[in-house]
């Protein structure tokens, strides 16, 4: 049995202005808040207890998870009035959990279908002190890159370079023994990738690496966060509707759209490749083609918005 702490405490500065209302991890993939497919992945793992370590924008999490029992899970909340990193983030949070058990930290931006049971059976027999999940990637020279020995024990943490020696990345999903963590400083800033692990390698801890390449993506950029919503929409069909949400039959809705709850889509609009949240009205007539609409917006009749972040009041081409 294990339990997992979900890092949703960041500033998400990459997403704004999608952020600025809405913490990342809320903003949603196929209908449904990033944190959602996290525990609902975290919980067929088997894990029965989860702590939210929240920071930013920390009164958002509250009144959408309550105790969990909605998702079958028990859920309790560690805030940091100040951000303390990811390592601080850690160490506040595992105090609310019983400190016998593997812990397992889950990145609150990364989607990942990786076996996780397998995971956490690895590093039990391991009995390591982390085991990271490593993803391998085509081009690893836009991220670190983390090697790994024969036996899989991890041999250091490089920062991004020209000619990587390995194309395994850091995919976000650890297990920690749960001594390792109590290791970190309380109340103190701390970054488990740039610190906690360098250091617990370089003093020669057990600290192996899960090597698997599932569906594994980092929804921390507007790209990357459309990609992931249609990736998992385009399996079931062109566009995906939630309940309540209302669709003109003379508008078109296609390329692994998502219409949010309550959002009413005009006649005549043409929406393309996009994310509408919850709660907005598109004016007839517009078109919205690879964009995100954050929740609540309106969009003016004959709009025409293309590869933008919107809000109500900004649009913001996406890089
Ligand atoms: P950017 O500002 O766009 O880089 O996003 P971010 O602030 O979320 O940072 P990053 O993607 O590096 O963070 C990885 C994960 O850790 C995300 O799920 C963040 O929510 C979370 N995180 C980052 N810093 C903190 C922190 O200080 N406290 C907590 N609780 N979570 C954090």
């Amino acid at each position: 049995m294990a339990v997992a702490i979900l890092l949703v405490g960041g500033f998400g500065t990459r997403l704004m202005p999608l952020t600025k209302n809405t913490p990342k991890p809320m903003l949603t993939v196929a209908g449904v808040p990033v944190t959602e497919h996290q525990i609902a992945m975290a919980k067929s793992a088997g894990i029965t207890e989860i702590v939210l370590a929240t920071s930013y924008l920390s009164e958002v999490f509250i009144p959408h998870f309550g105790d969990g029992s909605k998702w079958g899970i028990k859920i309790k909340y560690a805030v940091e009035n100040e951000p303390l990193g990811t390592g601080g983030a850690i160490r506040n949070a595992a105090q609310l959990l019983d400190s016998k058990e593997s812990i397992v930290v889950l990145n609150g931006d990364v989607l990942s279908s990786h076996n996780l049971k397998e995971q956490i059976k690895q590093h039990e027999a391991h009995d390591a002190d982390v085991t990271l999940h490593l993803t391998q990637v085509e081009d690893a020279r836009a991220f670190g890159c983390v090697p790994t020995d024969e036996e899989g024990r991890v041999t250091a943490f490089l920062e991004k370079m020209e000619n990587p020696v390995t194309n395994q990345i850091n995919a976000g999903c650890y297990v920690f023994n749960p001594r390792v963590i109590s290791t970190i400083p309380l109340d103190t800033v701390v970054s488990v990738e740039r610190e906690t692990f360098p250091q617990l390698v370089a003093s020669g801890a057990k600290v192996f690496g899960y090597v698997e390449s599932a569906y594994w993506l980092d929804i921390g950029t507007p790209r990357a966060l459309l990609k992931a919503s249609i990736d998992i929409v385009k399996r079931n069909g062109e566009f995906l509707a939630m309940p309540g949400s209302f669709i003109d039959p003379a508008a078109t809705v296609a390329g692994g759209s998502c219409i949010g709850a309550n959002t009413v889509i005009g006649a005549g609009a043409v929406i393309e490749g996009s994310i509408i949240e919850s709660g907005c009205v598109i004016g007839s007539n517009s078109t919205i083609i690879n964009s995100f609409v954050a929740t609540g917006a309106n969009i003016a009749e004959n709009a025409k918005i293309a590869s933008s972040c919107v809000t109500n009041s900004e649009i913001l081409l996406i890089p």
